[in-house]
């Protein structure tokens, strides 16, 4: 036996396959709506069991625009208990908050370092907020970096987001590509998870639901708030399919079982206006239900997010180390 071979562990055949590892989360900007869950988070639960799943509360993401601390916290506790309710075991899933995790910030700056303003002026929220003549704040214009470093600290396999993320997932990419480009491989390269039929969810406006359009429809929301937001669902005169009733409808029924329905009360906006306002009402209705009974329980909810921000900090204390190596800042011989 070579001194290779005797030092090899032999043990590692013995352990069961490391799973892959799924990330993603949701600003704690606003209340969640169906865009959300149809395009991000049906995902996460759906893949639950094959993944090692971290879902986080993007909390400093979230004060770019809200700078209110009472809000604040409400809409992370919010986001909480949206993310149990919606079935994110936490048996199975590392629920935390981002904040809790100062590596996050730590990563963000040394990404600063190495990527260029013009590179982060393509950026769609950027050029967006530059359309508008807004005063842009520096963490608008930095926000995909502090992302990018959300994703890299944890090398997951799969980032399932919707379409709206998808640059926000190439600027990662691209990132990790630099960093390992000056430093050495250090960072795993992430790939989107963009599920086509969901990933633009339209809001009753027809554009992209959105929480700062005002045009979505709660994932929690009480029946008389469906039957408002379905209401105002914009239709067009021509007495055809409702184009935008029809497409939020197709996120709870197959286009097999809605379309005959469609062609048989064409022009009917109201009627089927109903029909959406029911279906709605079977979906959320659970979910309501669900999210009601883990809000009983606040200090329990917030122990598990707690928890969570532990078990996530091992991991990205570890790959911090590795990156404080790497750029040269390590100097200690302990
Ligand atoms: P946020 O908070 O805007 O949205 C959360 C998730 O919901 C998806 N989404 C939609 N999908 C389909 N149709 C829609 N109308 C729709 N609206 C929202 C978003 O694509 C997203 O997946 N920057 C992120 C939060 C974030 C993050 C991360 C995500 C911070 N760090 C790291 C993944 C990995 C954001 O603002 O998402």
């Amino acid at each position: 036996m070579d001194k290779k071979s005797q030092n090899e562990p032999f043990y590692d055949i013995m352990l069961p396959m490391s799973k892959k590892v799924l990330l993603s989360g949701i600003q704690s900007s606003g209340k969640a709506h169906i865009g959300n869950y149809f395009g991000a988070m049906k995902q996460w639960v759906d893949l639950s069991n094959d993944y090692d799943c971290y879902i986080f509360i993007a909390d400093y993401h979230a004060l770019h625009s809200l700078q209110n601390p009472k809000e604040m916290k409400e809409n992370i506790t919010n986001l909480l208990l949206d993310y149990l309710a919606v079935g994110l075991d936490p048996e199975k899933v590392t629920l935390f908050k981002q904040s809790d995790i100062s590596e996050h910030t730590e990563l963000c700056w040394i990404f600063d370092t190495i990527t260029t303003m013009p590179y982060l002026m393509r950026a769609h929220a950027f050029k967006d907020a530059e359309a508008k003549n807004k005063d842009i704040v520096v963490g608008t214009f930095n926000y995909p970096l502090l992302q990018a470093a959300d994703i890299l600290l944890y090398s997951p396999d799969a980032v399932p987001v919707g379409a709206d993320q998808k640059q926000h997932i190439e600027i990662s990419r691209d990132t990790a590509e630099k960093f390992n480009r000056i430093y050495g491989d250090t960072f795993k390269i992430p790939e989107p998870l963009i599920m086509d039929k969901v990933a633009v969810v339209p809001g009753t406006d027809g554009r992209k639901m959105s929480k700062s359009y005002g045009n979505t429809i709660l994932l929690f929301a009480e029946y008389e708030e469906i039957k408002k937001a379905v209401m105002s669902i914009v239709t067009d005169a021509s007495g055809g399919i409702p184009k935008n009733v029809y497409a939020i409808h197709n996120l709870l029924r197959p286009a097999s079982e809605l379309l005959p329905i469609y062609e048989s009360k064409t022009g009917k906006y109201k009627e089927l206006k109903e029909l959406l306002i029911e279906d709605l009402e079977k979906f959320i209705a659970p979910l309501r239900e669900r999210r009601k009974e883990f809000a009983k329980d606040i200090p329990k909810a917030l122990a598990i997010l707690k928890a969570g921000g532990e078990k996530a900090k091992k991991v990205a204390s570890a790959k911090m180390n590795e990156v404080r190596e790497k750029i040269g800042v390590n100097v200690y011989y302990d």
